[in-house]
């Protein structure tokens, strides 16, 4: 072992010296002994120490900015178990310190020659095994993980730093959404959480696997598990949800991302928050809604989706996303029964800057039952990344629908139906949805007595104008938030 540790030590200390800027750090590299053992950078300080044939090794360099990937836990600053204690810090010459010696090398001895040999000579034969091992494991993983550097991270080694045994998950998403930095937990916290979830029954099956309830810490989380097939969907739902400033109170809460290799195959996990009445779908087939909880459920899903849509500009900004996805099996219920939209694995984000999408976006994704009009004929303009948003608009006018007709005015409600149950068949076809929608331009069914109830009198109006057949002529999510506010106004609801 002797040897791989002189070759870590080597590999940090000749990596590591570098040109710097604000941060005076310790310096014993050989390189810093003319500007008196001290170097200056725009990163980190770093401290490490090893045992190198039996002698204590302190080494203190600079890091620069660019090297300390990736963010939250970057490599250099990883300490090995057993064999070299690092520690990174950020303030001048805080890395003077003498750190603890690593552990398994607590005493150190003098070795006679027999061992001497056995120093030299076994570690070089296990070197080379390594090396080998290292690099058949490589290329495997190069070949299946190729695209998944983001959510690649090492052993976790500094989780006690962040998982402080009595900290909720609320807690430690609070703690990080305010130091700024980023948008969810690092990533190895995500992969300590997501290896502590115990599984308890299964809540869902999708398009891309199964959902769980899953206990964390005496809380309750949702664990979606994508088959291995479908790396690039959990991989791309992942992406999405760490969007910087992407998390709102109508959006689910993201907590980790993690995939586990059991040797045999990849278990993809998505861990999110956990809503006992699960999809609004679900809802509404179980329960009518009165005025206000109409309201408040058709609120609070534009607000979700008008925050999605939404750019913000600047350096905290978050692009704009649509969901292209929108229906009432993808939007959750929460415990005070306001809408969290959810499922966003087919998403698309619009950078503005060069007025590109994130993805070659492919024409007819979705369900073909929630799809507009200009995606059904195939006229949807895909350079125009408004367009993505006007489909969503449409679908969240026959959520809507779903929505209003199972609120109890007066006494009278209609039982749940998906939007066209009268018109195509389940499972209807691209074709069948076309006809129906594009060319005979039907819609669902807006009864006039919805005309004597205000509240659904608006709803209704909403929804017409969600389903114009020209996109460009549709309310925006942020228009409809904000006729929805009034009207919570009027009819004097807490929202
Ligand atoms: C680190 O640098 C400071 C300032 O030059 C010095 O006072 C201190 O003794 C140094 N620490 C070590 C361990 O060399």
């Amino acid at each position: 072992m002797a040897s791989l540790r002189i070759w870590f030590t080597l590999v940090v200390q000749a990596v590591l010296y570098t040109t710097c800027d604000a941060l005076w750090c310790n310096c014993t590299t050989v390189q810093c002994e003319k500007s008196g053992s001290q170097c200056e950078t725009d990163g980190a300080c770093m401290a490490s120490t090893s045992f190198i044939d039996g002698q204590e090794q302190h080494i203190r360099v600079c890091i620069t900015r660019d090297k300390l990937e990736p963010p939250g836990q970057p490599f250099y600053c990883l300490s090995a178990e057993g064999l070299l204690n690092i520690h990174c810090c950020y303030t001048d010459f805080c890395n003077s310190i003498d750190l603890k010696v690593p552990s398994g090398y607590g005493s150190a001895g003098t070795w006679g020659p027999v061992e001497l040999v056995a120093v030299i000579a076994g570690p070089v034969f296990l070197l080379c095994l390594l090396l080998l091992v290292g690099m058949f494991l490589f290329q495997y993983h190069q070949r299946v993980y190729s695209h998944r550097q983001r959510l690649e991270v090492e052993d976790p080694s500094c989780d006690h730093l962040y998982l402080a045994r009595d900290k909720t998950l609320q807690d430690l998403i609070y703690d990080l959404s305010t130091s700024g930095s980023g948008s969810g937990l690092p990533l190895f916290v995500q992969r300590t959480v997501a290896r502590t979830i115990v599984l308890q029954e299964i809540i869902g099956k999708g398009r891309f696997g199964e959902v769980w309830r899953g206990r964390w810490r005496g809380g309750d989380v949702a664990v979606k598990i994508f088959s291995s097939r479908e790396e690039r969907s959990w991989f791309r739902e992942a992406e999405i949800y760490q969007t910087i400033m992407l998390r709102h109170e109508n959006i689910l809460g993201f907590i980790a991302a993690d995939n586990k290799d059991n040797g045999t195959w990849t278990q993809l996990w998505l861990v999110s928050d956990y809503h006992e009445h699960g999809s609004l779908f679900d809802y509404l087939n179980r329960y009518s809604v009165t005025i206000e909880g109409m309201i408040k459920l058709a609120l609070s899903a534009a607000s979700g989706l008008a925050h999605l849509h939404m750019e913000i500009l600047g350096t905290q900004g978050k692009p704009g996303i649509a969901h292209r996805d929108l229906k009432s099996k993808n939007i959750l219920v929460k415990k005070n029964c306001t809408c969290a939209i959810a499922d966003l694995g087919l998403a698309v984000r619009h950078e503005s800057a060069t007025d590109t999408i994130d993805i070659a976006p492919n024409q007819r994704v979705g369900t073909k039952r929630y799809m507009a009009p200009e995606v059904l004929d195939e006229t949807i303009n895909m350079r125009h990344f408004d367009s993505f948003k006007c489909a969503d608009i449409y679908a969240l006018g026959l959520v809507y629908w779903e929505i209003a007709r199972r609120c109890n005015s007066g006494g009278v409600h209609e039982e749940y139906q998906l939007p066209y149950y009268d018109l195509v068949p389940s499972d209807p076809s691209i074709e069948e949805m076309r006809k129906v929608v594009c060319d005979q331009k039907l819609r669902p069914n807006v009864p006039n007595w919805w005309q004597s109830y205000e509240a659904l009198r608006v709803m209704g109006k909403i929804m017409r104008e969600c389903w114009y057949a020209n996109g460009a002529a549709r309310l925006t999510a942020l228009r409809i938030k904000k006729t929805l506010s009034q009207l919570s106004v009027q009819e004097d609801i807490k929202v």
